[in-house]
């Protein structure tokens, strides 16, 4: 395996986000311009390789992976499992991922109005927005981490029942700040000692310490820019070239 030491790993994109959002749905058409009828629930990781361009003439347009002319930038982009019980594999994967460019997380608009749906969602973005932000906090005490930038893509967004992006935003922000709130009360209540309790809540607590309402733009100071962009993959023009443009600026 002489040729290791010498092969270079692409940037790298990673596809996270609940169940059934549609995380490989979108891989799928990524790769290969049409989505399969039927997918099934994720069990592992899945890569493609896939090519970005910010100067070809169809550089905004998903569909310019068949495009030649310009100049591409190879990335990964990386399917994660959304179940609950397999959320080791993609922690894995965002806590080992060299080169990891962006994180995309992937949410049904459609069934963020029922609160089980909306907790369950914004409890696995909380893990995935506080492992970054304790991520940039390690960059400050010396290690070299670059920024880190999040696209909440807001799918189905061809549902009657899909919720607009600002709604998507507002309430994702609303339900993240109550789940600092009850984390934080949770940790008082562990019996943690009273010296402790500072820099163990602070390390919990998602964005700026003691504000009373989470945005975001919170997220800024630990090098972070959270976008929340709709779009739908399986919509009969599937409208995701606002997703493949952020991606494509930022591998
Ligand atoms: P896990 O593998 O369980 O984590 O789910 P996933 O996020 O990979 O979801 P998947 O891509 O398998 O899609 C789940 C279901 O949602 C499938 O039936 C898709 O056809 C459907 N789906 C995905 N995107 C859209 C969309 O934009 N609109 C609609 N209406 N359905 C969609
Ligand atoms: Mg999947």
């Amino acid at each position: 395996l002489s040729s290791s030491a010498t092969y270079t790993t692409p940037p790298l994109v990673l596809l996270l986000g609940p169940p059934q959002a549609g995380k490989t749905a979108l891989l799928t058409l990524l790769e290969r311009g049409t989505v399969p009828a039927k997918t099934h629930t994720s069990q592992t990781t899945q890569s493609v390789e896939l090519n970005a361009s910010l100067d070809s003439a169809s550089s905004r347009s998903f569909r310019n992976h068949e495009d030649a002319s310009g100049t591409h930038t190879k990335f990964l982009l990386v399917d994660t499992p959304g179940h609950g019980k397999l959320r080791n594999v993609a922690a894995a994967k965002l806590g080992r991922a060299e080169k990891l460019k962006a994180v995309v997380f992937v949410v049904d608009a459609a069934a963020l109005g029922e609160p089980e749906t909306l907790a369950a969602t914004a409890s696995y973005l909380y893990d995935v927005l506080l492992h970054l932000q304790r991520r940039a906090g390690a960059k400050a005490k010396g290690k070299e981490q670059a920024a880190m930038p999040v696209l909440v893509a807001a799918n189905k967004m061809d549902l009657f029942t899909a919720l607009p992006a600002t709604m998507v935003k507002s309430q994702l922000e609303t339900e993240l700040g109550r789940i600092r709130v009850s984390r934080s009360k949770g940790l008082l209540d562990s019996g943690v000692g009273i010296d402790e309790i500072g820099s163990e809540e602070q390390d919990a607590w998602l964005g700026e310490y003691g504000s009373d309402k989470f945005s975001f733009e919170q997220m800024r100071e630990f090098d972070m820019d959270v976008d929340v962009l709709g779009g739908s993959v399986t919509a009969p023009e599937a409208d995701v070239d606002k997703w493949w443009w952020w991606m494509a600026q930022r591998v």
